[in-house]
């Protein structure tokens, strides 16, 4: 029997990395092992990793040598950051260079870099199309991993940069995207997206794209890779929610600098976000092809699809 071959995954315990490893481990012929990267090595997501059989090890971002060990020996890395949790792009960019250095140490023969457009490539500092935040962004969670692009770059790390899309689950999960009841009652999803297109993705399905990467061996080595699910219109969204759930949905296409005055942690950075996405619609889509994430993804749910299993899950507040 040939050996497995490692895949070092970090965020295994998360949206992205879970959905990785979870497509690992559910396929015995993929010929690949996890070994799981966590700060909580007992917590419930890392013992359900490691029940299903991958091995749970200790990592920090922000402590580089436990990066270098975490790393030693994979044949493969998935890396990860949660700029959520922290909210600081200086911060995300030193994890960023941190795993880079780490990766580029272990000799490890693919890296997949989850990185976002740096927006500023589109709308310089220097632009009033949307204010500047934190002093040198317009779309901080965006930005950093962009520019952390260069840090595998420069180091000669054999990477693919995987362009992620809006998570569907946010609707579910993430503070201040879900459908609210506005003032008359009349469930309404608020996104200053005008008519153009959302690429989204059900976050399960981010990591089944990553091993569709790593199942082609190097071909992807050096390309930037976008990924996408379906891209909708605000109008379709909540047209495919009020089926699903049972009861209309209104869209409110709030403009973008009023939404980024709404009363949610991060509403600046989405507001510049969704103006972004709005604004450069064709760059945007265009680079997430849902055809070639199909190609990679057999699995890749529709919204109809992701709402089917998760739409009683969306709730108005
Ligand atoms: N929501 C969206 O629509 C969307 C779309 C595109 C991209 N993104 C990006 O996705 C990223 C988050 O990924 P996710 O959704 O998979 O995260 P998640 O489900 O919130 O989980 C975060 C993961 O990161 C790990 N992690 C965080 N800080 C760490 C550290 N210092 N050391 C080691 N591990 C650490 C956590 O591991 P432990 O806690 O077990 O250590 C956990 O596995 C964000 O940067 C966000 O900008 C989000």
């Amino acid at each position: 029997m040939t050996e497995k071959k490692t895949v070092a995954i970090v965020g295994a315990t998360g949206a992205q990395g879970g959905g990785l490893a979870r497509a690992i481990l559910r396929d015995p012929s993929s010929g690949f092992a996890v070994r799981a990267l966590t700060r909580r090595t007992a917590s419930a997501p890392a013992r359900a990793l490691a029940e299903s059989g991958a091995d749970v090890v200790f990592a920090d971002l922000d402590q580089v040598e436990t990066l270098k060990r975490a790393f030693d020996g994979a044949h493969a890395a998935y890396c990860v950051t949660n700029f959520w949790e922290h909210s600081s792009p200086e911060r995300e960019l030193a994890q960023a260079a941190a795993m880079a250095h780490a990766v580029a140490c272990a000799g490890t023969s693919h890296v997949i870099w989850s990185t976002l457009e740096d927006t500023r490539r589109w709308v310089p500092l220097d632009s009033d199309r949307m204010p500047t935040l934190l002093g040198r962004y317009k779309v901080p969670h965006f930005d950093a991993k962009g520019e952390a692009n260069a840090e595998f770059i420069r180091r000669n790390v054999p990477a693919t940069f995987l362009l992620t899309s809006f998570y569907w689950d946010n609707y579910i999960a993430f503070p201040g995207m879900g459908p609210r009841r506005d003032k008359s009652g009349v469930l309404t999803l608020t996104m200053p997206m005008g008519d153009k297109r959302l690429p989204g993705i059900a976050a399960e399905d981010i990591g089944r794209c990553a091993y569709g990467v790593l199942r082609t061996g190097s071909s992807y080595i050096g390309q930037t890779v976008g990924i996408s699910g379906e891209h909708l219109t605000g109008a379709e969204i909540v047209s495919k929610i009020s089926r699903a759930i049972g009861e209309d949905v209104r869209y409110e296409d709030l403009p973008a600098d009023e939404y980024r005055n709404l009363d949610f942690p991060g509403a600046d950075d989405l507001g510049n976000m969704f103006q972004f996405k709005r604004d450069f619609q064709d760059v945007f889509c265009q680079v997430r092809s849902v055809t070639q994430s199909r190609q990679l993804n057999p699995l890749m749910q529709t919204f109809d699809q992701w709402l089917g299993v998760n739409g009683r899950r969306i709730k108005g507040r």
